[in-house]
């Protein structure tokens, strides 16, 4: 079903505080009038009026920036007045009219295309909570009486309605009313009500916005990754491990720098977010890692990581050799490894064990790292 609407953003949000109009303040990154303007435009809305305060034009072009398919109108004193002049802008064949308040955020297409529907049968539909508080009547805190909360409903933004009947609801209103509904109801109108959703939650004061952040920010999960990595030793006069350079009576034999504590880790980045392994992303028969520094690779597969929103929480690396001491370096370590990913030192561990002079560690064959990190994602 086409329909047109009407923003309203015209208040000055004393309630909310904050030093500006609560609808342009920040929520989840975005102005609070931008997510319903954008909803609505998603939701298939062909002529949008946002209804903003005298001095509230260049504020909503700018916090509006990049959505095509708004304008604004000057509203009044009361949210009747300024929903009466949105009216009055709007395209006069518009056939339905939804109205909001750009105090309410979290509007989906879907809200909007439940409310479309109800209009088949009404007047004009809202979306309603029952009252799940009992409800008291009190004068001067003492109260006088526990009305019944049968049948009672709080109600919700956005209200849709027939063009007509809105049109002259206002026509004929003779006060303001704190909804669109009680001036169509006045006249006679039919308004039937849909199940509301707290999610259309009104910012009014100042501890909203908080909650509003919790219900818009996405879950995230955690997720851990592990890597292994080992090389062999040969003639040479020190080592890189983890990303720091060790004088030593050999080196480790590779086709990069083969840092296996670096490539430890950067195998369990990688399968932290299921992204293959280091061998996907650098074949050893490339020329362009003959000798590579492994922070590069790192890097890269913090890069990776970032793209898909994840940040990490801890690294835990172990190095197994005879020698070198690892010991003596371990804070360097942990401290070039925090710098490469942009983390703290304190989310970085190094460890060291020998193997007893067991195995192709204990004999001195070679040297393996391995490494375990933990990062946190978006759940979807
Ligand atoms: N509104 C409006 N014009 C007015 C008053 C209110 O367009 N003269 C809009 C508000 O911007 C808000 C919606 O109506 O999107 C609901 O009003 P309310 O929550 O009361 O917002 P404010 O009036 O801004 O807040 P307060 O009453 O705390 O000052
Ligand atoms: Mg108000």
């Amino acid at each position: 079903m086409r329909f047109s609407a009407i923003l309203v953003a015209a208040g000055s949000g004393v309630r909310a505080g904050g030093g500006q109009p609560k609808q342009w303040r920040p929520l989840a990154g975005r102005p609070v009038a931008w997510w319903s303007v954008r909803a609505l435009l998603d939701a298939g809305c062909e002529d949008l009026v946002v209804v903003v305060a005298e001095d509230g034009h260049a504020m909503a072009a700018q916090a509006l920036s990049g959505l095509v398919g708004w304008r604004t109108v000057t509203g009044g004193a009361t949210r009747t007045q300024s929903v009466a002049n949105g009216l009055a802008a709007l395209a006069p064949a518009s056939e339905v009219i939804m109205v909001h308040d750009a105090a309410r955020p979290l509007l989906t297409p879907d809200h909007v295309r439940r409310l479309l529907d109800a209009l088949e049968t009404a007047d004009g539909a809202a979306p309603a909570l029952p009252v799940a508080d009992t409800l008291k009547r009190a004068v001067d805190g003492v109260v006088v009486d526990t009305p019944s909360r049968d049948g009672l409903f709080r109600i919700q933004t956005p209200q849709a309605f027939r063009a007509e009947i809105l049109r002259r609801a206002y026509d004929q209103a003779t006060d303001s009313a704190t909804d669109d509904a009680a001036l169509v109801e006045a006249i006679g109108g039919r308004m039937v009500l849909i199940p509301g959703d707290p999610r259309l939650l009104k910012l009014t004061y100042p501890e909203d916005f908080d909650m509003a952040e919790r219900m818009v920010s996405t879950p995230r999960v955690l997720r851990v990754g592990q890597g292994l990595d080992a090389h062999r030793w040969g003639p040479g006069d020190a080592v890189w491990l983890c990303g720091v350079r060790i004088d030593h009576a050999q080196t480790l034999v590779g086709h990069s720098d083969a840092d296996a504590g670096l490539h430890a880790i950067t195998d369990a980045l990688l399968g932290a977010l299921a992204l293959g392994d280091i061998g996907d992303h650098f074949p050893p028969s490339d020329p362009r890692w003959r000798g590579a520094s492994s922070d590069i690779f790192l890097r890269h597969a913090l890069d990776l990581a970032t793209e898909k929103g994840a940040r990490l929480i801890n690294v835990d690396v172990t190095l197994i050799c005879e020698q070198p001491r690892i010991k003596p370096h371990r804070d360097a370590m942990r401290e070039r490894i925090a710098d490469i990913l942009g983390v703290a030192i304190s989310q970085v561990s190094v460890k060291a064990t020998t193997t007893e002079g067991m195995g192709f560690t204990g004999r001195g064959e070679g040297l393996a790292a391995q490494a375990i990190v933990a990062v946190e994602v978006p759940a979807y």
